[in-house]
């Protein structure tokens, strides 16, 4: 069953195609890698998709709904949460408060309600930190709640970003370069953080350089070069492609993936 697919999907900047007549379908239930090289429109793509960039043309479909359009506090209601390339925590407020701000759209008790701490707005209050607390269990952040989260280690405001994504347990989770600065430690247990994630139930769509870490967890992979898919399919199948690999991954890549077929343990990048 797809969750997730885009038809035609195209966004124009002044002279430049970002995205360019992408067709893509992200299955319920896998992890999904979107991968190509610098500039290939990765994140153009994760834009349109959760909604901050509108498309030029194509569309959109979200488990059903033609999403093309919609604001993203729609598309988060829909059960679409996404963490950024760049971290975006608010450092001063605690690791617990970060979580929160996650959770803003889920808490229905209204404004009325809140000013006047009404009964309602507790039991929401409650609610939402029960959720908050179970995405940092998830996550393996519980015993650093009540830190500030700019005096996190690099890896743990990255894993910081993904439980405030997964408090609203989003059906569909977008995480752009998640191991993104992270050393092989930090990225072998982000690979089982997403593995947890996708069993227990959100499929997982991401972008990633490290090639080890893509063909570790992911079930499918697309393959974007000049904002135009180039390969869709299992990873295996990326392997069996080296002309696809050296074209737009470069020599190097296609030696390690190579050499990986050959038994040889995962080499980042
Ligand atoms: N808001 C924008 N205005 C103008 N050009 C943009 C904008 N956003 C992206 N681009 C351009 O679109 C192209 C695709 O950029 P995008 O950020 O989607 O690539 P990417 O695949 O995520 O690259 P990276 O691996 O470096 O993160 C680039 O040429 C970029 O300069
Ligand atoms: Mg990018």
């Amino acid at each position: 069953m797809t969750l997730l697919s885009t038809a035609g999907l195209t966004r124009k900047f002044a002279g430049l195609v970002a995205v360019d007549g992408v067709d893509m379908a992200v299955e319920v239930g896998s992890v999904h890698a979107v991968i190509g090289p610098n500039g290939a429109g990765k994140t153009t793509l994760f834009n349109l998709i959760s909604g901050l960039v509108e498309p030029t043309s194509g569309s959109i479909d979200f488990n059903g709904n033609d999403i093309s359009r919609l604001p993203v506090h729609a598309r988060a209601g829909l059960g679409m949460a996404r963490s950024f390339q760049n971290i975006r925590i608010f450092s001063a407020m605690t690791v617990l408060e970060n979580v929160l701000t996650g959770l803003h759209s889920t808490i229905t008790a209204g404004v009325g309600a809140i000013v006047l701490r009404l009964p309602g707005f507790h039991r929401a209050e409650k609610t939402a930190v029960e959720r908050a607390r179970m995405a940092l269990e998830l996550v393996g952040l519980s015993s650093k709640s009540e830190l500030l989260a700019g005096a996190l280690p690099y890896g743990d405001q990255r894993r910081l970003e993904i439980a405030r994504a997964m408090a609203a347990h989003p059906r569909l989770l977008l995480l752009d370069e998640p191991a993104a600065g992270m050393n092989p430690a930090e990225t072998s247990s982000l690979a089982a953080l997403v593995r947890r994630i996708r069993d227990a139930g959100t499929t997982v769509l991401l972008v990633e350089h490290d090639m080890g870490f893509v063909m570790d967890i992911s079930d499918a992979v697309t393959v974007l070069n000049f904002g135009r898919r180039i390969f869709h399919g299992p990873p295996g199948a990326i392997r069996q492609e080296p002309a696809v690999i050296e074209a737009y991954l470069g020599k190097k890549m296609a030696a390690r993936l190579a050499a990986r077929k050959d038994g040889q343990k995962a080499i980042a990048p």
